[in-house]
């Protein structure tokens, strides 16, 4: 389980956007929706440890991951979060096969490789080069690569963004279907994606934004 306890960030321009007590159930799937800027990637970017909070805590089963040190907080993202952006950050020059194998240098066993290009549906374009693929393709690489690891929390933020709506839903239900039992957070704007979720969070309503300091005196 994860929980958010007053968990607040401020920008270096002075923006703060609060956030409170949020809660994570172990396996659960959760959507969370809402506007464009309204604080859902720095969410997650404070969930995998890549945002530091400004104040509160976050605590992964019941370790406060803010009070980690880098070492541990790296080893947590690379053993534990499956990550997938929405720019998927995937090598274009480089096969689909070459890309998930480069998660080897982190000591990741990609043995079950075949078996999830295969349940995502793209085992034959695995000697392809990255930049030869569909958006969609790309999407779902994206998606194997996390979820090889099988990490106990997928991250994934508008996976659906660069998608039709039909391919969108079809990538949301494989991605459901194989997060393996770890706990799936994904961002999307779809609202007609929300019901193949566990829950659905309203980060509009969520996540409050803060005046800079010195707008009233305090913070
Ligand atoms: N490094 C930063 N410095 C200042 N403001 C930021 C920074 N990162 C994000 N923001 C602001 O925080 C808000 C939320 O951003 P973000 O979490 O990316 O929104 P979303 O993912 O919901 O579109 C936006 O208003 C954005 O401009
Ligand atoms: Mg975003």
């Amino acid at each position: 389980m994860i929980t958010t306890k007053d968990l607040r960030i401020r920008f270096s321009d002075g923006t703060a956007i609060r956030y409170g007590d949020l809660r994570f159930d172990s396996g659960r799937t959760y959507a969370l929706l809402g506007a464009s800027g309204c604080g859902k990637s720095t969410l997650l970017n404070m969930l995998a440890g890549i945002l530091t909070p400004t104040e509160g805590a976050i605590e992964i089963d019941g370790e406060n991951a803010c009070a980690w040190n880098q070492r541990q907080k790296d080893a947590y993202r690379i053993r534990g979060i499956g990550y997938i952006f929405q720019d998927f950050k995937l090598l274009e020059e480089m096969t689909v096969a070459d890309n998930i194998n480069l998660l080897r240098l982190e000591g990741v066993n990609t043995a079950d490789m075949d078996d999830l290009l295969d349940r995502l549906g793209i085992l034959r374009l695995k000697r392809r080069k990255v930049k030869r693929l569909s958006g969609g393709e790309k999407q779902r690489v994206a998606i194997v690569r996390a979820l090889i690891k099988k990490p106990a929390l997928i991250l994934a933020d508008e996976p659906t963004g660069n998608l039709n709506v039909e391919t969108g839903e079809a990538v949301v239900r494989q991605l459901i279907e194989n997060a393996g039992g770890g706990t799936l957070i994904a961002v999307t704007h779809d609202e007609r994606l929300a019901p193949r979720f566990d829950h659905a969070l309203d980060m509009n309503a969520i996540a409050r934004f803060e005046p800079g300091e010195g707008a009233n005196g305090h913070v």
